[in-house]
């Protein structure tokens, strides 16, 4: 009999609707092939709910049992918008400046940890095998280890591991990199991430390395490696050819008959880099004056944490910025940016892709980035739009055959857009081979396969 997959992730996503996010997106196909439980957050917070306690819900969905807890108002505001916002995420995207330390968050973190132990142990069974993602959960498996879980746990980090001395300015990072040792395997996004974590527990723990992937430290031994996430190809070409996808591309390429699009599809996030985007896009217009009356952004923004500062100033900045080139370059019949604050229904999103020439996926510090893989799944193999990516997005490491940029470098990204606008069909095609060849090989099936094969495999030894 084969273990049920039990997945616990803070943000669920129903796997039969909607989500923004790369997480609830992988996951949802993910787990919809194998079934299993989803545990996590309900996405409810309820007021005056008591410290570290919550209601926990069971909603069947296909193949998958979801598990959803409530969390009280506290215990969001230090755990969720706290430390798992306005401190793990900052810092972990290299953005010291806008990290907010305070011990209640901390607190708060751990409590949270602990109310989803504590709950998710009393529905596991002894073969389960525990799948934990993203860095709101670091500590988790450390928690459920206190209260005699012996499963085997796997831990996957969406965002980016920083470099050592970034990571050392969070003032309990040795705590957490010590809980990460009550794993049973690590996943980071790119070989980057790697590095960084063996960079980390080498000089800051006295970690050994034990073979190519496994670090002894801690009394524990715990395998790390990179397993870069995909995306289901054949399902997103499939939602390419829904009634709603093809009106999308028709209904834009009727509306924009004459002119070059350009798409940007992200939440709405500082990590994204969508202000240096806007302003790459203006110096494009000033300096290359044959794009004004033709070369038009589509930006689709999600909504998304709002109430933390940092996440209102940059809506502010973004909406600046668009009206700026709207007013200094629009004509009666021409707006050069067409900003949505608005999460796009996924169906939509292929044929949004596809009618763009170029999309433009220029985060300052990405994960890996699943907008960069599906734009390249949705193009017209004979006719295809050209990606331009960040050097910082971890799907960078993969995707060579983009235009690859420094986001931060304005007139830079404003020439490779120039070029990818200008570019040659054989050469688009000879790209566009190439990447999709790369995106149909690191799938999100491959990625799940390999997770779980390694967490499997993973060998528990005492350090
Ligand atoms: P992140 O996980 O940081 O949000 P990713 O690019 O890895 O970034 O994943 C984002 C996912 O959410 C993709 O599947 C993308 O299609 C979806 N998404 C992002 N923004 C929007 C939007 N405005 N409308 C619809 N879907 C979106
Ligand atoms: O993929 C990175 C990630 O932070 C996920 O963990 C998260 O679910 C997603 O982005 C969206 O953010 P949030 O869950 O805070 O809305």
């Amino acid at each position: 009999m084969t273990s049920r997959l039990v997945v616990v992730s803070n943000r669920i996503g129903d796997p039969r609707k909607v989500a923004a996010g790369g997480l609830a997106v992988a996951l949802g196909d993910a787990l919809s092939e194998s079934g299993g439980l989803w545990f996590g957050w309900s996405g409810k917070v309820v007021a005056g709910g008591a410290r570290g306690e919550g209601d926990l819900h069971l909603q069947p969905s296909g193949k998958v049992m979801l598990a959803t807890l409530d969390l009280g108002s506290d215990d969001h505001a230090a755990y969720y918008a706290g430390y798992s916002n306005r401190v793990l995420w900052p810092v972990f995207h290299y953005r010291l400046d806008l990290a907010q330390f305070d011990d209640g968050y901390f607190e708060g973190y751990q409590r949270v940890n602990r109310l989803f132990a504590r709950k998710l142990s009393t529905l596991l069974k002894p073969d389960d095998v525990i799948w934990v993602h993203d860095y709101h959960l670091i500590p988790l498996a450390a928690e459920l280890r206190a209260l005699g879980c012996r499963q085997r746990i796997g831990f996957f980090l969406h965002i980016p591991m920083p470099p050592p001395l970034v990571m050392a300015a969070i003032p309990a990072h040795d705590m957490l990199m010590r809980s990460l040792f009550a794993y049973d395997l690590i996943g980071l996004q790119s070989e980057a991430d790697v590095a960084h974590f063996a960079r980390y527990v080498e000089t800051e723990a006295g970690a050994e390395r034990v073979g190519g992937d496994q670090y002894r430290a801690f009394g524990q031994q715990v395998c790390a490696r990179a397993f870069p996430i995909g995306i289901d190809v054949d399902e997103f070409q499939d939602l390419a050819q829904t009634p709603e996808s093809i009106e999308t591309r028709e209904t834009l390429r009727s509306q924009y008959p004459l002119r070059q699009l350009l798409i940007g599809v992200d939440r709405l996030d500082y990590s994204k880099g969508l202000p240096q985007r806007l302003r790459a896009f203006h110096r494009l217009l000033a300096d290359y004056p044959e794009n004004r009356n033709s070369a038009t952004l589509i930006q689709v923004a999600t909504p998304t944490r709002e109430g933390v500062e940092s996440y209102e100033d940059i809506r502010r900045e973004l909406e600046g910025l668009s009206g700026q080139i709207n007013g200094e370059y629009g004509e009666l019949d021409w707006m050069p940016v067409r900003y949505i604050h608005r999460t796009l229904a996924r169906r939509r999103l292929p044929g949004l892709y596809r009618a763009g020439r170029v999309a433009l996926v220029t985060p300052l510090r990405d994960g890996m980035n699943l907008v960069a893989k599906e734009f390249v799944a949705a193009q017209d193999p004979a006719d295809p739009g050209v990606l331009v990516l960040s050097r910082f997005a971890g799907a960078a490491e993969q995707m060579r055959a983009a235009l690859l940029v420094n986001p931060y470098d304005i007139g830079a990204t404003a020439g490779a857009v120039q070029r990818a606008l200008r570019m040659p069909l054989s050469e688009r095609v000879e790209r566009h081979q190439a990447l999709l060849t790369g995106v149909r090989e690191h799938d999100v099936h491959r990625w799940r396969r390999e997770f779980l094969q390694a967490l499997q495999a993973a060998e528990r030894a005492p350090g």
